[in-house]
């Protein structure tokens, strides 16, 4: 889908997630999950979503090279498209997550959506993404200085940016700054109409 828009299915229930998306996984660019999804459904679910959008895997690994391989591996094996990582465990952790992905993406995150320590060092944590080879970065569409500096380190990398809608970003600023997509889940699934909000959010983000 040539859309802007990851679409952060965090919810627990297996056919809500299910009818969600079925109704907008053809019009987002990828739906993305995180633990609480996996967590009630088990990692099956993947292959289920991946019927109607590709699925990027929010599993935010931070750990040793062995653990972010296996973990990684089953990603792959249950047909993800993408998957997030942290970059602060360090090169090596990073370098054993592209390396165990295989055609997946691998997106790092090097600035959170609200302030932490990754703030300190983002410079740091973008160089050694680039050095471990990923495909993009995960930087806050809800914070534009943090942003901004993302996009003027990041080169060819992608970014993807969450924080837009419930964290109180905007998605057309994001877009404006430098994402390259933007990741969006309260505003849509809470709202009482999610393919209505979708579309609001498609129109205003294909005016850039
Ligand atoms: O509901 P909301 O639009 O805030 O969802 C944002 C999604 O992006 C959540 O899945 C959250 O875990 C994820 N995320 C984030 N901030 C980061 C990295 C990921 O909000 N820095």
């Amino acid at each position: 889908m040539d859309n802007k828009i990851i679409f952060a299915l965090d919810v627990y229930d297996y056919d809500t997630a299910m009818t969600l998306a079925r109704e907008l996984g053809d019009k987002v660019f990828a739906i993305k999950v995180n633990w609480p999804l996996i967590m009630e459904n088990g990692i099956k679910i993947i292959k289920d979503i991946s019927k109607y959008s590709p699925v990027i895997c929010d599993f935010k690994l931070a750990d040793v090279e062995n653990t972010v391989k296996l973990i990684t591996e089953k990603a792959k094996e249950y047909g993800a498209y993408g998957i997030i990582t942290h970059a602060f465990t360090g090169i090596n952790s990073l370098k054993a997550v592209v390396n165990s992905a295989g055609n997946m993406k691998v997106f790092s995150v090097v600035s959170m959506s609200q302030e932490s320590f990754v703030d300190e060092v983002t410079k740091q944590l973008i160089d050694i993404s680039k050095e471990a080879g990923v495909y993009g970065l995960v930087a806050p569409g809800n914070r534009p200085l943090n942003l901004k500096n993302v996009r003027s380190l990041a080169g060819n990398l992608k970014i993807i940016s969450p924080g837009v809608g419930a964290q109180g970003g905007n998605i057309t600023e994001a877009l404006l700054l430098g994402a390259d997509y933007v990741i969006i889940g309260r505003a849509i699934y809470d709202s009482t109409n999610p393919t209505n909000v979708l579309e609001e959010f498609i129109q205003e983000s294909s005016k850039n």
